[in-house]
């Protein structure tokens, strides 16, 4: 039995979809535990591109997947990614993919409030996903939630939904000058979805309770990033979820003494989409050339994602937040060519010297960046299988990532496709 957990070390968009995927091959088990749709995970099979939002990338890989309580989901997007999947041969149904009877639901009302609130913040916006994650969370957290197990239940959907629609139209219309939403259509319309996705709603815990005990293998999807996690992230710059492994067992119904390791995916620099503080952005050429190279486009709103070189004071942040067991270094293929690579290693904060990320977004928006600069490499490593075929310029950056790290690299990703990966040691291979 081996349960492993994957978490992004960055802000999201680390290409744990890829890793997930690759993975998966060895579990029994993939489940997403936290957020929703904001998740955007690409996954590349021969060519064929797969952008999963809800369901877990385990799912080219024919294994059981399952959406954990502490998601949010919108059904109308998870029907969709069913029929997406259909129409590339892969075929989905309740015997492999379970959706916890806890999970929230996103309403159309929890989408309206979002892009509203963004609207009206103005400059001062998050730079959401605009997909409702915030308000269903908040509903969760306020005890005015929906989950699978009240939607199956139409006559109390029906009387829950009366209920609320009375506030959310009132803030709706009165607040933000927005258009009402109609009780009879939006009951409809979760029926419907009911009617579809009854026979995939199940009691996750007891089921992942009794994998474990059979001796399955279980891996864990993060989604989003740690410093986007919204207790240990760039507050108030971050999703509505708690991110880290530490809420794995949490959002799937499992104890952590079931937990074999943490695997953290470190994208070789940094990106992030929407707004808040990023210490080591880059505003000129090489950061351009990086967003060119690779391909650094949202997956789920397509926006242009900023980018800046790696952040070791993020990286450690994440290996203690995590409790990493071994580190993935994605995109590694996408720094070549460069002169030279810069690592954050430390800020300069107002006249001193900082190790550890700031909570304070005032603080960390005058940090500066400490570089320790490493010669580049020019050659194209995105074919390569083997440690020992990467150049000695790239395998001393990796190198470094470990000593700064204080965790081991067991992967190295070179390019989207699963056989662009160097496997150094395979976590399920013990
Ligand atoms: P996720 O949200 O962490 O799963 O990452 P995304 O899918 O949003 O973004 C990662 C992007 O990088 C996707 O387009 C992947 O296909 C791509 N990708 C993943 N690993 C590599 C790699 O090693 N090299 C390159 N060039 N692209 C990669
Ligand atoms: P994956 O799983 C990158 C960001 C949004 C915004 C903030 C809050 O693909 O790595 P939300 O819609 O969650 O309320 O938006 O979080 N964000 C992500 N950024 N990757 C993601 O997911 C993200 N999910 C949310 O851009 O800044
Ligand atoms: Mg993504």
């Amino acid at each position: 039995m081996s349960n492993f957990i994957i978490i992004g070390t960055q802000w999201g968009d680390e290409g744990k979809g890829k890793i997930v995927d690759l993975l998966s091959k060895y579990a029994d088990f993939v489940v997403r535990f936290q957020g929703g749709n904001n998740a955007g995970h690409t996954l590349i099979v021969n060519d064929m591109q797969f952008i999963s939002h809800l369901i877990p990338s385990g799912i080219l890989q024919n294994k059981i997947c399952i959406i954990g309580n502490g998601m949010v989901v919108d059904p109308k997007v998870l029907l969709k990614e069913l029929e997406t999947l259909s129409n590339i041969g892969v075929e989905v149904g309740p015997h492999n993919l379970i959706i916890s009877e806890k999970a929230h639901i996103i309403m159309p009302y929890h989408k309206k409030i979002d892009i509203a609130r963004e609207k009206m913040k103005g400059d001062n916006k998050i730079g959401t996903t605009g997909r409702g994650i915030g308000p269903a969370y908040e509903d969760k957290a306020s005890r005015n939630g929906v989950r699978f197990v009240e939607l199956l239940d139409k006559e109390y959907f029906r009387k829950k939904i009366t209920e609320i629609l009375k506030e959310k139209n009132f803030y709706l219309s009165n607040y933000f000058s927005s258009e009402t939403l109609s009780a009879e259509d939006v009951i409809d319309q979760y029926s419907n979805y009911a009617d579809i996705l009854a026979p995939y709603i199940s009691n996750i815990s007891v089921v992942l309770h009794n994998a474990i005990k059979d001796g399955k293998n279980i891996l864990f999807e993060g989604a989003q990033g740690t410093h986007l996690d919204i207790d240990h992230g760039t507050y108030p710059f971050v999703t509505s979820s708690n991110i880290l492994a530490g809420n794995a067992c949490c959002g799937a119904g499992i104890g952590p003494t079931e937990i074999t390791g943490v695997i953290g995916i470190v994208k070789a620099y940094t990106t992030r989409v929407g707004e808040g503080p990023f210490p080591s952005e880059l505003f000129d050429e090489t950061g351009n050339k990086i967003q060119e190279n690779g391909a650094e486009f949202g997956a789920t709103t397509g926006r242009k994602r900023r980018c800046g070189w790696l952040d070791a004071v993020m990286l450690r942040n994440a290996v203690r937040l995590n409790g990493t067991t071994g580190l993935v270094v994605t995109k590694l293929d996408v720094l070549y060519g460069l002169e030279s690579i810069n690592i954050c290693t430390k800020y300069s904060c107002n006249g001193k010297i900082v190790h550890d990320f700031p909570a304070s977004i005032k603080d960390l928006s005058v940090c500066k960046p400490i570089y320790e600069t490493m010669p580049g490499w020019t050659e194209d490593i995105s074919e390569m299988k083997k440690i020992e075929d990467l150049p000695q310029n790239a395998l001393n950056y990796i190198k470094r990532i470990e000593q700064l790290a204080g965790t081991p690299v067991q992967m190295i990703s070179v390019g989207p496709e699963r056989d662009q990966t160097i496997t150094i040691h395979n976590p399920f291979k013990s």
